[in-house]
């Protein structure tokens, strides 16, 4: 896909694009599958349709029919109350779940058949609600592990994430696990970003941090988002979160329980009531 055709792909005024990786490794490369992909042509930029399943091979199904997906440079949020699917919903998109019933495409090429690593080669990040950095590992060790399918010289990537976080640039050398929760989050995008993605999917990644520092967050992500990357997120802090995206998810037990707009949703009656506390 150039760059010209497209009428996502505009900067949207972004000058640091070249997060967004126009021809850089986020092509869907048809020898990294681990399965049958077929083309799916008329679908949002990444999609995980109509998905049902759960955990292990009999476990019960926790996911119900359930839609989630993001069009290119968008931002798209899941919202809903605890237990209610949204890390399980994410998981699946990037291939952690054995789906009975759905499928997920990228960028028109079905990707329902590949392991979680061969997504990450086709150009899925996935940053996930625990865990997401290694400890004990600097700052800068933790962004070299993140490119660890790279074969290329990731430099000027690593320089785009200090010029996105530069605190992180101040604490390199420093162990990631003496951050604060907000720098580790950072940390955790950083590290997701170095494989160049076309499309991140982050798990919660404001959880536990204080107000100033979700906007901070926040605005680091519609940056990410401008510069032409999509971002389907999972987020607690929903009012907030719906305010900047362009899509919004409401799940409830495992099941889409209201999609629309960000707007619309900070709209609805019913969503404010049952979800957002009136
Ligand atoms: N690894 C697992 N094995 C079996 N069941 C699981 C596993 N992880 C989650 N579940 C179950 O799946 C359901 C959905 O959990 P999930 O973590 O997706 O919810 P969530 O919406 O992300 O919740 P939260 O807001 O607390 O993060 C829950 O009933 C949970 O117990
Ligand atoms: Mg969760």
């Amino acid at each position: 896909m150039s760059g010209t055709d497209n009428p996502y792909q505009d900067d949207h005024g972004n000058h640091d694009a070249s997060l967004g990786n126009p021809k850089g490794m986020g092509t869907i490369d048809a020898t990294a599958k681990s399965g049958e992909t077929h083309p799916a042509p008329d679908e949002p930029f990444l999609i995980g349709a109509n998905m049902t399943g759960g955990y292990g091979k009999n476990g019960p199904d926790i996911l119900h029919d359930c839609t989630i997906a993001v069009e290119k440079g968008e931002v798209a949020v899941i919202v809903g109350p605890n237990g209610a699917g949204k890390s399980t919903a994410m998981k699946a998109t990037f291939g952690m779940l054995n789906l009975r019933k759905g499928h997920v495409t990228l960028d028109g090429t079905d990707i329902t058949a590949l392991t979680p690593q061969a997504r990450v080669q086709n150009g899925m990040g996935f940053v996930p609600q625990t865990s997401n950095i290694f400890t004990s590992m600097t700052v800068e060790e933790n962004l070299e592990m993140g490119a660890f399918i790279r074969t290329d010289d990731y430099t000027d990537t690593m320089e785009q994430v200090y010029e996105l976080f530069p605190i992180l640039r101040d604490k390199r050398n420093q162990p990631a696990g003496e951050l604060s929760g907000g720098q580790r989050q950072q940390v955790a995008v950083g590290r997701a970003l170095m494989t160049q993605p076309k499309v991140l999917l982050l798990d919660e990644p404001t959880a536990g941090v204080s107000p100033i520092v979700m906007d901070e967050l926040f605005d680091r992500i519609i940056e990410v988002a401008r510069s032409g990357i999509s971002i389907l997120m999972v987020e607690q802090n929903a009012k907030q979160a719906l305010e900047i995206a362009d899509k919004g998810y409401v799940l409830v037990q495992g099941a889409n329980a209201h999609t629309g707009t960000g707007q619309s949703l900070l709209a609805d009656p019913e969503v404010r009531k049952s979800f957002l506390g009136g």
